[in-house]
């Protein structure tokens, strides 16, 4: 799997790289870049990993209760919940439905906890969340859900 992020806001693509960056818009921003993310089996390990591997739950949609056509994606950064400091925090969570990008949340340090849960159109598949932290860089956990 190619990894394509914008030199501008840090997004990342998976394998096409889009004309225009799906969350700032800049233009031909997307460069390869394997190492552009901390993946599960290329982390550091230990605390490090714990503080910000996204932990992701897949579960019935309580926005809309009885949908049938739409899940609820918890991520909370992370299994040991991570820092929200002004000089250390968690800035952004990219989500994405069988890596098809669905939406960025940003995050305040000073208002928010390290988590964040979106309302997805889909049955099954497999969920990327993508965080930033600010001292520590992109980190990504995938899950897949349904059928
Ligand atoms: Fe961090």
């Amino acid at each position: 799997m190619k990894l394509l992020e914008c030199s501008v806001c840090g997004h990342v693509e998976f394998d096409v790289a889009p004309d225009k960056c799906l969350v700032c818009r800049s233009v031909q921003a997307y460069k390869e870049n394997d190492a552009a993310i901390k993946r599960p089996g290329q982390t550091p390990g230990g605390e490090a990993d714990k503080k910000h591997l996204p932990f992701i739950k897949v579960e019935a949609d309580s926005f809309f209760a009885g949908s049938t056509d739409s899940v609820l994606v918890k991520a909370v950064i992370g299994e040991m919940e991570h820092p929200m400091k002004a000089e250390h925090f968690i800035r952004w969570m990219d989500f994405y439905v069988d890596h098809k990008f669905v939406n960025r949340v940003w995050l305040s340090p000073a208002l928010n906890r390290p988590a964040a849960a979106v309302s997805i159109r889909a049955k099954s598949g497999t969920v990327t969340v993508c965080q930033n932290c600010n001292m520590h860089g992109t980190w990504m956990t995938e899950q897949a859900f349904g059928a």
